[in-house]
């Protein structure tokens, strides 16, 4: 079956606090550029929209520019532009946007809207440009997996189980009622004096500490649905540790304790819910993604959960497709194989289950 050229395009996310462009071709990853802004915006202990905004004014062309010289490819070869419409912070997605608009005003490329948790959910598909030769199964990845599909997204902003039966077909079946379990993590990494964000820190400390240590309630267990819950955690946490800091200033090895018990706690909560979604509804394989998807503990109790049900976890082939970037943007607009450019405004509450249609 002879198949068509798949287009390159060009990717912009600027929904939280990341600047990236990337261009895909396919599932493969062309290039991938992430200038962060996590520096600018440790002194806050979280993100500030509108220092956001600048930072991502001030970086955007120098990103674009940065990967298409590392894809190697012109502006007039490109065969589209994909630019994230949402959900995230509306100043941030508004530089992307209007970048994208303007770039594929000038070069008369069409324009693909595509929503940020359906990257989050589609990067385990991205595969780096280099592995094998093109065959069928690369180009279009419906061949490859098994649907029906449980994605869970874990990030800063979302933490939410998605049952999906094809790309695009999707149904959100659970999530959280309050913070996202990146949210909870980074706020109690400030809480026990680790910066912003956390999560990566949080993982590094609770490998050297006992995870029983300290207890913590599973919240949401009164509820037989698929909601999630963390901020109750978060208070726990915020008692303990004041608790703690009365009696005497911090230990490091009470810190490594409080952030292994603590991580442990944020990862039942996900697992608790998730043996149910899962019992509930029976899918072929388990897929993760976002920003606390590199977490190795989280990843370790999915791979064991996955293997009860007899199904493969699958996970981005690399660490940097888990946080926010534009690759998995540039992989969702290649499968949906729009055709056409499209008007389209930001829309920093889009649901996933709501068409992409404007
Ligand atoms: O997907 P992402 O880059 O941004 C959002 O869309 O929110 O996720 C960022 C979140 C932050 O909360 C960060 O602390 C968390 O992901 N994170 C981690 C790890 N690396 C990043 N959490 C746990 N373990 C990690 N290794
Ligand atoms: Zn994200």
């Amino acid at each position: 079956m002879t198949l068509p050229e798949p287009k390159r395009i060009l990717a912009i996310d600027t929904s939280c606090d990341e600047t990236s462009a990337a261009v895909i071709c396919g599932t493969k990853i062309w290039s991938n550029v992430i200038a962060s802004q996590a520096q600018l915006h440790k002194q806050y202990g979280g993100v500030f929209p509108t220092v956001a905004k600048q930072a991502h004014k001030e970086n955007i062309l120098p990103t674009v520019q940065a990967a298409l010289q590392r894809a190697g490819v012109t502006a007039d070869q490109l065969g589209g532009v994909a630019v994230t419409q949402g959900p995230g912070l509306a100043p941030a997605l508004e530089v992307g946007i209007s970048f994208a608009k303007e770039f594929a005003e000038k070069w008369k490329k069409p324009l693909y809207p595509v929503n940020h948790i359906e990257g989050h959910l589609l990067s385990v598909l991205a595969q780096p440009k280099k592995r094998a030769k093109k065959t069928y199964d690369e180009l279009s990845p419906t061949v490859t997996t098994q649907w029906p599909i449980m994605s869970v997204i874990v990030s800063g902003g979302h933490t939410e189980f998605v049952l999906a039966t094809a790309p695009g077909n999707y149904q959100k079946i659970g999530w959280t009622l309050d913070d996202a379990a990146g949210e909870a993590l980074d706020k109690f990494g400030r809480m026990v004096g680790l910066g912003y964000p956390a999560g990566a820190l949080v993982e590094d400390m609770a490998l050297q500490g006992n995870a029983d240590a300290y207890k913590f309630p599973l919240p949401m267990t009164d509820r037989h649905d698929l909601m999630m819950s963390f901020s109750g955690l978060k208070t726990a946490a915020r008692r303990l540790v004041t608790d703690l800091e009365t009696a005497a200033p911090l230990t490091a090895q009470q810190v490594n304790n409080l952030c292994a018990s603590f991580q442990k706690a944020v990862f039942r909560m996900i697992t608790y819910k998730l043996k149910s979604a899962l019992a509930q509804h029976p899918v072929k394989e388990l897929w993760i993604g976002g920003g606390v998807a590199a977490n190795i503990t989280l990843r370790a109790e999915l791979r064991q959960l996955a293997k009860a049900y007899n199904i493969p976890l699958r996970v981005p082939y690399t660490n940097k497709l888990c946080g926010d970037n534009a690759a998995m943007i540039g992989l969702v607009a290649s499968q949906r194989v729009l055709e056409n450019s499209q008007t389209f405004e930001r829309q920093p509450r889009l649901s996933l289950t709501t068409p992409n249609a404007i």
